[in-house]
């Protein structure tokens, strides 16, 4: 991926479903709106592209798309997203700080079968993030937050991908640089210092 040099700063938040990126996304809004900093929340897939509405629908099961056909709109949606909207706030100087980028595609992508350097190669245009912080919590205790948020469903099925998923998130700190994998699974408040001591450096 490629390194920026805009005055703003590009932070992704990564992590299974169930993790606390949605709580983690918002606690870190607050804390750089605190500092005085500009900060716009992002989330991928977006629903502004052709591509990213495509996307919601293949997640909701209304249509039907092969895992190399689903992780290329995701790279789609991920193109519109930086030229529209990232590129011109880290242009601004703003934070952008965005919930899943082209980490889940790889990660997630592997996990439904494809090929982990492939999945590398089609994100190896985008910009690389200053930080991505990975909020790291076993499928186990994601599935025990999401069954009691009442969305549970091919349990056994989910709890087999999600360990591969997590096997890719665990690795992207030998891949890419700027990688911070945290502990999820402390209580939100900690999590959410764990998630400040790193974006601090950029105040
Ligand atoms: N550190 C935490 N400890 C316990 N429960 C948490 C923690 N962080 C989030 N949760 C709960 O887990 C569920 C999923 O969190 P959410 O922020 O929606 O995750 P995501 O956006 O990654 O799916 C929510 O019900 C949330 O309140
Ligand atoms: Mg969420």
């Amino acid at each position: 991926m490629i390194k920026h040099n805009y005055p703003g700063k590009f932070i992704v938040i990564e992590g299974l479903d169930g993790s606390g990126k949605s709580a983690q996304v918002d606690l870190l809004a607050d804390f750089l709106t605190q500092k005085g900093k500009e900060a716009i929340l992002k989330n991928e897939p977006t629903t502004e592209s052709e591509a990213g509405v495509k996307i919601r629908k293949i997640l909701k099961g209304e249509i039907k798309a092969e895992p190399m056909e689903r992780q290329k709109l995701f790279v789609q949606d991920r193109t519109e997203h930086l030229e529209n909207k990232i590129i011109p706030a880290l242009k601004e100087g703003k934070f952008v700080v965005c919930s899943r980028y082209a980490f889940s595609t790889i990660a997630y992508g592997y996990s439904d079968g494809l090929d982990e350097n492939l999945l590398i190669e089609m994100n190896k245009d985008f910009l690389l993030p200053d930080a991505t912080i990975v909020i790291d919590v076993s499928p186990a205790e994601c599935i025990k937050r999401i069954e009691k948020r009442g969305q549970a469903k091919e349990l056994f099925e989910k709890e087999k991908k999600l360990i591969k998923v997590n096997e890719i998130y665990k690795k992207l700190p030998e891949i890419f640089e700027n990688i911070f994998i945290i502990d999820g699974e402390k209580p939100i408040e900690e999590v959410s210092e764990q998630i400040r001591n790193v974006v601090s450096k950029f105040l």
